[in-house]
């Protein structure tokens, strides 16, 4: 059974690799499959326990519109998100790309077409970095399941997977991410033979940066539907449904992430040196669903003049700043950007600030604004009545300091002299 463990002698030069990614800070994730057609979440045919029979019939009703790829990427383009990552191959194990390891393709199939090429040609076209999410369990496969079981079963499937992974890598010209998922059933990155597939992987794209869920660790951890940081020093991505589905299914608007919503999570994920993937599942047809494209249209208009505060290098936030009842820090260097949310009127104050502010800014005009320093209290005056930012009420004050900030704010009270 191949060599395993580190597959990766890419490891040294990680950081160099990742800079994009660090610095892209907000991806558009696609969940988009035979599943989008029953629009009940893309683990339907698992929980529903469709037989296999009947839901390979979805492979030939599948008739998506021309090209909608080009939506995606010009809405992930306006949206801010500097990357995308689409499903190559979901659980259900229908292949979107033009393969010779499977008929249960896209391009046998419905369509009638290279649904990953045109993605990846959409994702260029918009100056997008790309991504292939890849399932390793697949629920079609005639071993995807035996190969727990059986080792001849297991061969093949491995051999199926790295064929699959190898076309991947090798037909589309340069990709940036690698995304592998659910591995389920086999139980070590020996059965997957991990090692060996990125390794494969990385040798066809040397620059290419991979996720952790092969069993290894490799260059980035993946929590879902939460936003954790990672232990100092180990890249991560938190990966985002909208609305609680990868997969299409029609929703009530309360149930989709409101434009704040969005903005809370990227203020988090910056606070924590991570990534935002926030997913769109698009319809059968491919278009964008209509509350997605709105509100992402209003975070791309919000950071188009807060983004400072977002993308590029920043600083983790652990331990340096305390819960304020108006807003949230994110940091770089010595800049503070406070994300005030709830806004309070003419005036702001911060307490336990340890550090001497040297200037305050609105992000969005540029324009100052005066403020006095004392011991422990930071006061910003002659502010506007009501939040200046008009998309989505969070207004960034940028707040220079002379040494990097540091908040220190205990459950007492101020003394009294
Ligand atoms: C999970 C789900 C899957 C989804 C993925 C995204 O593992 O099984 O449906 O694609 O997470 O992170």
């Amino acid at each position: 059974m191949g060599t395993t463990q580190v597959s990766d002698p890419a490891a040294k030069d990680r950081a160099k690799r990742m800079k994009w990614w660090h610095e892209a800070r907000f991806g558009m994730f696609v969940h988009w499959g035979l599943y989008s057609q029953l629009g009940r979440h893309e683990w339907v045919m698992n929980r529903e326990r469709i037989p296999v029979r009947e839901y390979e019939k979805l492979a030939h009703t599948w008739k998506p519109k021309p090209r909608p790829a080009r939506e995606w990427a010009a809405l992930a383009k306006q949206a801010g998100m500097k990357y995308m990552v689409m499903t190559t191959k979901h659980h259900e194990g229908f292949c979107l790309w033009d393969t010779k390891q499977t008929d249960y393709n896209a391009v046998k199939m419905g369509p009638k077409r290279d649904l990953v090429a045109e993605y990846v040609e959409a994702c260029r076209e918009f100056g997008l970095k790309i991504g292939f999410y890849y399932s390793l369990m697949d629920w079609h496969h005639p071993d995807g399941a035996r190969c727990a079981k059986d080792e001849k079963a297991r061969r093949r499937f491995v051999d199926f997977t790295h064929g699959c992974v190898r076309e991947l890598m090798s037909n589309y010209g340069k990709i940036d991410i690698l995304w592998y998922d659910v591995s389920w059933p086999l139980s070590s990155p020996e059965l997957w033979e991990s090692a060996k597939m990125t390794g494969m992987a990385r040798a066809l794209q040397p620059h290419l940066i991979v996720n952790n869920r092969a069993q290894l660790p490799e260059d980035f951890g993946t929590p879902e539907e939460h936003i954790r940081a990672a232990e100092p020093g180990r890249a991560w991505e938190a990966c985002m449904t909208f609305n609680g589905s990868w997969g299409w299914q029609p929703a009530p608007p309360e149930d989709w992430h409101s434009v704040r919503s969005v903005l809370k999570m990227l203020r988090e994920v910056t606070a924590g040196g991570g990534n935002l993937l926030l997913n769109i599942g698009p319809l059968p047809d491919g278009s964008v669903p209509d509350l997605a494209r709105e509100r992402l249209t209003a975070v791309g208009k919000w950071l188009a003049k807060n983004g400072e505060a977002v993308y590029g290098k920043v600083d983790r936030c652990d331990g340096r700043f305390e819960w304020m009842p108006t807003g949230q820090f994110t940091l770089k260097g010595k800049t503070a950007y406070y994300w005030c949310s709830r806004w309070p009127g003419a005036e702001l104050a911060i307490g336990g600030l340890k550090s001497k502010l040297v200037k305050a800014s609105f992000l969005e005009s540029g324009k100052s604004i005066d403020f006095v320093q004392e011991k422990d209290r930071l006061i910003l005056k002659g502010l506007p009545k009501s939040s200046p930012d008009k998309i989505a009420q969070v207004t960034v004050l940028k707040l220079e300091f002379a040494t990097p900030p540091k908040q220190v704010l205990g459950a007492g009270c101020v003394v009294l002299k």
